[in-house]
């Protein structure tokens, strides 16, 4: 970050939080869109406000709990319920007071995610205290921007290495993470990689599309992977992506009564796989989870990609298995950072990787694309493995059929008032 846009965020973080906050005074600050685009950060309601149990995030925007957690998970190297209680376990208090606060809690389109996670635990309360703990050491010596994490020392495990140890030495840190990795480059700009790829998809052709559905499958791997003995690979399931330009696609998953992700524009919602469970009922996306969503097919939507991803610069040259790609990197909106991988033959992008901020620190989501095809004149992407770089999670999509040119259904782009029934059960 620039020394400039240091500063606009603090002024920022300033007017957006400007309550009397646990975390503010120690200089924590949510660097994301919300926060930066001060309008938006109103809309979002607090920790406090959505969960039933803060005590060091309050004030923060309630829409960074989830990338949160998760990066602490990641940065553990543990299951959540390393700290939680298993959803269902633990005594919900039983008293009436409980449910009237809950009641009032409820927020329309926020999850409160699993359940029991309010439920106080040890290793709940040393996280709060390592929490107190990264964000004083980052106001005392950082002027409050995230430079030391939970990842900084856990690397992925429960105890950091307090002395040398050989093998921890050195390695292939991933470039963009940590700032190094890969080749400096010069001679290329990032426009010209841009246009480069957008002629070697079809040129014209290629903006000319103006719907595309695509039907396939999509294998999950290393999901549920914190449930222990309960660990299972669920089978592929049937997707169906909807695309239309300028800026709408919906992604159908055929697991359970169907799994949406969709947006039009700037709104984005999703339901879970259960009809009749109330954490599965349509919501809108958060921030991040949009942001990342209008990245994932930089295929139909190229000619957006230089509108959709601002400060693009060329970050530097890496090897893919074996093939020289250059990395230009940017933000969006909502994300704090994206690269782009083309390779340096082709032209083609092969791999996108982005960075959701949560408060103590990024999460990486990675797109690898291949299998390219030809479908009228145009190159598609038939093969693509969508990525939690950092849990390990990952979705592995694999065309069978792709139409172009052809009327979509535009029901599924807009979020519906209940549960879009998609798959009644069976039972
Ligand atoms: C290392 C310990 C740790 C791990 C692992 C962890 N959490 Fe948390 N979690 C906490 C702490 C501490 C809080 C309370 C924060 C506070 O007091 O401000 C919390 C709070 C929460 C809350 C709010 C509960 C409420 O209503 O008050 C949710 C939801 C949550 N965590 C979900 C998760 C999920 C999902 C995961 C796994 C991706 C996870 N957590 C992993 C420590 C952890
Ligand atoms: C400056 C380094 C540092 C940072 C930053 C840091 N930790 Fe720690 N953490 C430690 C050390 C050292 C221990 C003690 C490990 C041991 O007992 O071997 C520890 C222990 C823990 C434990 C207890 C582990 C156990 O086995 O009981 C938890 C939970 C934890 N940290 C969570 C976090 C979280 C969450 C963050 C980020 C908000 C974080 N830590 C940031 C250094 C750090």
């Amino acid at each position: 970050m620039k020394q400039k846009d240091i500063v606009k965020s603090k002024i920022l973080c300033l007017r957006s939080y400007a309550l009397p906050v646990a975390l503010a005074g120690l200089g924590i600050c949510a660097q994301t869109a919300a926060a930066q685009s001060a309008p938006a950060a109103g809309n979002v309601p607090k920790m406090e406000d959505v969960y039933k149990n803060i005590q060091v995030l309050n004030g923060m925007p309630a829409d960074q709990m989830l990338t949160t957690m998760r990066f602490i998970r990641a940065s553990l190297g543990v299951a959540c319920t390393w700290c939680h209680v298993e959803p269902g376990e633990g005594e919900a208090k039983p008293d009436a007071t409980a449910a009237k606060t809950q009641a009032a809690r409820v927020h329309p389109g926020w999850w409160a995610d699993e359940p029991g996670r309010e439920i106080d635990t040890p290793r709940k309360q040393i996280a709060r205290k390592m929490m107190l703990m990264t964000a004083a050491m980052n106001k005392e010596n950082f002027g409050g921007r995230n430079v030391i994490t939970c990842f900084t020392c856990h690397r992925g495990n429960l105890h950091p290495a307090a002395n040398y140890e050989a093998s921890l030495v050195g390695g292939t840190p991933m470039g963009a993470v940590g700032g190094g990795g890969g080749d400096a480059v010069s001679g290329v700009s990032a426009d010209a990689l841009l246009d480069k790829f957008i002629a070697a998809i079809g040129g014209s052709a290629a903006q000319n599309v103006s719907s595309r559905v695509l039907k396939g499958h999509v294998q999950y791997n290393g999901l549920i992977a914190d449930r222990g003995a309960t660990a299972r690979t669920p089978p592929p399931y049937e997707v169906e992506i909807s695309e239309k330009a300028p800026g709408m696609r919906a992604v159908v998953t055929h697991e359970g009564n169907g799994v949406v992700r969709s947006y039009s524009g700037d709104q984005g919602w999703q339901q879970g796989r259960i009809s009749t469970d109330p954490r599965h009922q349509p919501r809108d996306m958060r921030d991040s989870e949009l942001g990342n969503t209008k990245l994932e097919d930089p295929y139909f939507f190229a000619g957006q990609l230089k509108q959709l991803v601002t400060g693009l610069r060329v970050a530097r040259a890496e090897k893919i298995g074996g093939k020289e790609t250059y990395v230009i990197a940017g933000r969006t909106q909502a994300l704090p950072e994206v690269n782009l991988y083309f390779d340096r033959e082709s032209g083609m992008l092969v791999r996108m990787i982005s960075f959701t901020q949560g408060l103590f620190g990024r999460l990486p989501v990675q797109l690898d694309y291949s299998d390219f095809r030809d479908v009228d004149g145009v190159k598609v992407p038939f093969h693509w493995v969508n990525k939690d770089i950092a849990e390990g999670n990952s979705f592995t999509y694999q065309a069978d059929s792709v139409q172009q040119n052809v009327p979509v259904d535009e029901v599924k782009f807009v979020r519906p008032s209940a549960y879009m029934l998609l798959f009644p059960s069976k039972r």
